[in-house]
């Protein structure tokens, strides 16, 4: 029932395994969605446009026009409509084309255009999976957040045995069916995020600031909408786009605007996750004009605590569920547990600058989860996704 109402966009490319998405698209009708194809121009000589959309009760979509009536047809309509996207089979040059953006088809426009999670089940034969290029491509797609429903191993259209088969369409049914139940898993939460550096001004043209891109914050915010939760997400200067979903962005720049953004936001919340590198001091005073250079001599600044907004909020947080992070070079596990204890949190994510994979501006990260009850998880290095994931799972589990 879950798939029932769904708007599904089903990518078909040129690939062997072009046959079982006719399947697949049967399946989805049947448990009640609503399947847009969108095919390549040579997926449509692995199955025909007429057998898909006779089971999908919509005409194809292939081409950006209809030749004889001279119809536009609109990605950017398609990508707005879809509540999810799914490519089976994705070919190599698919997966090349959406990893590094080159729009020269309607798939490809409409992949670029999307909004919503978007699913590859790659197709191919083993060498051309196991080359450098493609899995460089999938690492790429996986950066972006798409999801890979990994080829299994078999005998391929080659008659050679490897991985390579496309996932049979009940699995992937499946994996979509778990995407939609996870989409609602969170329905009715809402739960505030803190992301990036703060500013601390010195004077018109310089700060006090640290290296912190937003990334993980970003991520965070994207998993929890993903899973149906309203997101406040404030956020200190980072230039990243804002996740779609349920997500109201509040741009700051100081400790002292996050700290009063997060208090005016989080009465109203069920969680919060501190995942923002606050500065811990600030200028005692911010000059109206630009500081000049003395002609000689050194120049001394007096710099004042800011607030602790992880402590303020640790102090009235009722029976809101905190989760901050612990950003640290050495005693990681001590000094964490000790910030957990301090600023009253529920859970705190530790994440060393020792580690290469992890920390700032990095598309990974490596953490480990210590609860309360001093249950301690460390996680291998993942995508900042993936990361986000396993903290929502932690956060939210049973
Ligand atoms: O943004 P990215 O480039 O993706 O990098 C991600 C990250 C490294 C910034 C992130 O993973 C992370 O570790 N964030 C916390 C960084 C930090 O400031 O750690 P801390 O150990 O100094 O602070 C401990 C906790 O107290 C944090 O939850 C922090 O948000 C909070 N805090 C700290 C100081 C302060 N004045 N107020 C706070 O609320």
């Amino acid at each position: 029932m879950i798939l029932k109402g769904k708007h599904i966009v089903l990518g078909i490319s040129g690939g062997i395994a072009a046959y079982k998405s006719a399947t697949l698209l049967r399946l989805l009708v049947k448990g009640g969605a609503e399947v847009q194809v969108v095919m390549t121009p040579s997926g449509k000589e692995f199955i025909t446009p007429v057998t898909l959309s006779a089971l999908s009760g919509k005409p194809v979509v292939s081409e950006f026009f209809t030749a004889n009536t001279g119809e536009w047809h609109s990605h950017v309509d398609l990508g707005l409509w879809a509540d999810l996207m799914v490519i089976a089979p994705a070919t190599a040059s698919t997966l090349g084309k959406m990893a590094n953006g080159i729009a020269d088809n309607m798939l490809i426009t409409t992949y670029l255009s999307a909004k919503e999670h978007v699913m590859v089940a790659p197709s191919m034969d083993l060498d051309m999976f196991a080359s450098p290029s493609t899995q460089r491509n999938l690492a790429l797609l996986k950066a972006d957040g798409v999801e890979i429903i990994e080829p299994k191993s078999g005998e391929l259209a080659s008659h050679l045995v490897g991985k390579g088969r496309m996932e049979e369409p009940e699995e992937i049914v499946r994996r979509i069916e778990a995407f939609f139940s996870r989409c609602e898993s969170l329905g009715g939460k809402k739960v505030l995020v803190t992301a990036g550096p703060t500013y601390e001004n010195i004077d018109p043209v310089r700060f006090i600031g640290n290296y912190s891109s937003g990334k993980m914050g970003f991520a965070l915010a994207g998993e929890l909408a993903r899973r149906g939760a309203e997101v406040t997400l404030v956020a200190g200067p980072c230039s990243l786009p804002t996740p779609p979903g349920k997500v109201s962005r509040i741009d700051v720049v100081s400790a002292k605007d996050m700290l009063s953004a997060c208090e005016a936001h989080f009465d109203d919340c069920d969680a919060a996750i501190l995942s923002a590198a606050v500065a811990d001091y600030r200028p005692e005073v911010c000059a109206e004009s630009k500081i000049k250079r003395e002609k000689e001599g050194d120049m001394e600044m007096r710099l004042v605590r800011n607030p602790d907004i992880a402590s303020t909020l640790g102090k009235r947080k009722g029976n809101r569920l905190l989760v901050g992070f612990a950003l640290e070079t050495d005693n990681e596990v001590e000094n964490a547990l000790g910030k957990m204890e301090r600023k009253n949190l529920d859970m705190i994510v530790l994440n060393s600058l020792k580690d290469p994979e992890a920390g700032f501006n990095k598309d990974t990260n490596k953490i480990t989860i210590i609860r309360r009850d001093g249950e301690q998880m460390s996680f291998p290095s993942k995508s900042k996704q993936e990361v986000a994931g396993d903290i929502v799972d932690c956060m939210f589990r049973q």
